[in-house]
C-alpha cells in the first residue's frame, strides 16, 4: 500500500506545472475542469497549498457569465494538442478571458463538493476557510451559469450541446444525436487529430465521432458559446445523467459550505429542491429500471444502461427502491466476472471494453460510485467497487481507464489511454486512504 501511495503521490508531482496539473504528459497537456477537481482531493493529502493553487487557477478561466470551461490553455506554446486555443476561439465570446485561453464548452461541475471534501479533511485550517469564502462565490456562478443558459425552459434539468461536456466523450449514448448530423466535408475546417499519435486507434474515439465534435464545436463558436441559438440549432442536446448528479451533489456541497461558513445559500436552495425532484421524476426509466439521459431533440430518454446512472447514488437522489436496483444490478456485474463500474452495458452490442467510454473502467467515477453506495448502506458492493479500482491499479499502474472484463484483463499488464494519470493517482490515493 505505501508503494502505491508513493508511487500516486509521485505521479501528482510530475504532472505539476507551478500552478496546475496536467491530467497526463501529451495526450493532455494543459488544465482540465472536472480532472482538476479531483486532482485538488489528491495534492491535499501532501500540499494543501497545491490543492487550493490548483482550483484558483481553474477559475482564473471563469468566463464573465460563469462559464468554467473545460480546458484552460495556461500555454499557448504546447501543440500536442487538437482542438487547440486557437481552434476553439474563445474570445467569440465578449465575456471570455483574453489570458488564460480557454475552450468554449464546460464539463461537469465537481467544485463544490471538492472544497466541501477538503474543508472536511481540514475542518480547522484558516488558510483554507479564508480561500472557501473567496472561491465559494465563483463556483456558485459557475452554477448559476448552467442554471441560466441550460435550462432556458426552467425545469431545474441543464443540457450539454456537446459529448465532451459530459466527460464521457465516446459514450453509445450520444450516438444517436451524432448520427443526426450531416457532415459537408467542405463546410467543415480542415483539423488534425493528435490524439491517435499519442494513444492505440483502437481504444479512443472514431474519426466519423470526431467528425461530429468538430462540427458541434464550430455550432458554439457560431453562436458566440452562451447564446440561444445553441438551444435552437443544435442538434445534440441532452440532458445528461451524470453531468445533472454532478451538480446536483455540488448544489448541496455548497449549501453545506455556505451554511457552516454564514453565507447566503437561498439561490442554491431553490435550484436544488427542483433538480432533485425533475432529476428523479424525469430520468428514472421504468422500463431499463435505471436512470437514462433525456435528449431534448426527439423529446424521448436514451435507453441505454450506463455509468453516468450511479452518479445519482453519490447525490442522493434516488429513493431506496431505485437505489436498491442499482446496487442490486452492478453487483450482477460482479458475480459475472466483471471489474465494476463499466461505463457502458455489457450485455449490449455497442459494449467495447477497450474503448475509452464504450466500456472500460475509470477510477473517478469508481471513487463518486463508490461513496455512492456507502451512502446508502451497501458496503459489499462499495468495497468491491474501491478494491476493484486499486487491483487494477495494483497490476497496470496509473491509466487512464481499464479493461472491465476480468478474463481480459488478466492477460494485460497495462492498462489503455494516457499512463501516469492524474485522477487515477489522487483517486485511488483517496480510496487508500
Ligand atoms: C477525456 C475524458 C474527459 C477528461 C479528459 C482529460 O476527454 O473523456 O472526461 O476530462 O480526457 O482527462
Amino acid at each position: 500500500m505505501d508503494n502505491l501511495i508513493n508511487k500516486a503521490r509521485h505521479i501528482l508531482e510530475l504532472n505539476w506545472k507551478d500552478g496546475f496539473t496536467i491530467p497526463t504528459q501529451k495526450l493532455y497537456p494543459f488544465q482540465w475542469n472536472w480532472d482538476s477537481g479531483f486532482t485538488s482531493i489528491g495534492h491535499s493529502y501532501f500540499n494543501l497549498d497545491y490543492a487550493m493553487r490548483e482550483l484558483d487557477s481553474l477559475f482564473s478561466g471563469q468566463w464573465k457569465n460563469g462559464m468554467l470551461p473545460h480546458i484552460i490553455f495556461h500555454s499557448e506554446k504546447e501543440t500536442t494538442y487538437f482542438p487547440n486555443y486557437d481552434f476553439w476561439n474563445a474570445n467569440v465570446n465578449s465575456g471570455a478571458p483574453q489570458k488564460p485561453k480557454t475552450s468554449g464548452i464546460t464539463q461537469p461541475a465537481v467544485h463544490g463538493f471538492v472544497l466541501e471534501n477538503l474543508l472536511q479533511k481540514f475542518p480547522n485550517n484558516e488558510n483554507l476557510i479564508t480561500f472557501a469564502k473567496s472561491i465559494f462565490p465563483k463556483i456558485v456562478n459557475s452554477h448559476r451559469f448552467l442554471y441560466t443558459y441550460r435550462d432556458p425552459e426552467r425545469e431545474g434539468l441543464m443540457f450539454i450541446f456537446h459529448p465532451w461536456e459530459s466527460g464521457r466523450d465516446n459514450s453509445p449514448i450520444w450516438d444517436e444525436s451524432l448520427d443526426r448530423i450531416v457532415i459537408d466535408k467542405n463546410q467543415l475546417p480542415n483539423y488534425e487529430r493528435r490524439d491517435i499519435k499519442i494513444a492505440p486507434t483502437e481504444e479512443r474515439p472514431t474519426s466519423y465521432q470526431y467528425d461530429r465534435y468538430v462540427y458541434l464545436l464550430e455550432l458554439g463558436k457560431k453562436y458566440k458559446y452562451d447564446e440561444a441559438g445553441i438551444f435552437e440549432e443544435s442538434p445534440f442536446l441532452i440532458q445528461d445523467t451524470l453531468m445533472n448528479a454532478v451538480l446536483i451533489k455540488s448544489n448541496q456541497s455548497l449549501i453545506n459550505i455556505g451554511q457552516s461558513l454564514g453565507l447566503d445559500v437561498g439561490e442554491l436552495q431553490e435550484w436544488q429542491q427542483q433538480s432533485t425532484k425533475c432529476f428523479k421524476e424525469k430520468l428514472w426509466n421504468e422500463t431499463l429500471q435505471t436512470f437514462t439521459v433525456f435528449d431534448l431533440r426527439s423529446k424521448q430518454a436514451v435507453p441505454f444502461k450506463e455509468i453516468g446512472a450511479f452518479v445519482a447514488l453519490f447525490a442522493e437522489i434516488p429513493d431506496s427502491t431505485q437505489a436498491k436496483i442499482l446496487n442490486d444490478y452492478l453487483w450482477t456485474l460482479h458475480q459475472r466476472g466483471f471489474y465494476i463500474c463499466p461505463s457502458f452495458d455489457i450485455d449490449h452490442p455497442l459494449f467495447d471494453s477497450k474503448r475509452y467510454w464504450r466500456g472500460p473502467i475509470w477510477s473517478q467515477m469508481n471513487w463518486m460510485i463508490y461513496h455512492g453506495l456507502n451512502n446508502y448502506g451497501f458496503k459489499n458492493t462499495a468495497q468491491i467497487v474501491k478494491s476493484d479500482l486499486i487491483e487494477l491499479v495494483s497490476q497496470m499502474g496509473f491509466y487512464e481507464y481499464f479493461e472491465s472484463q476480468k478474463s481480459v484483463a488478466q492477460n494485460l499488464t497495462k492498462g489503455y489511454g494516457g499512463g501516469s494519470f492524474s485522477w487515477t493517482a489522487a483517486c485511488t490515493l483517496d480510496l487508500l486512504i
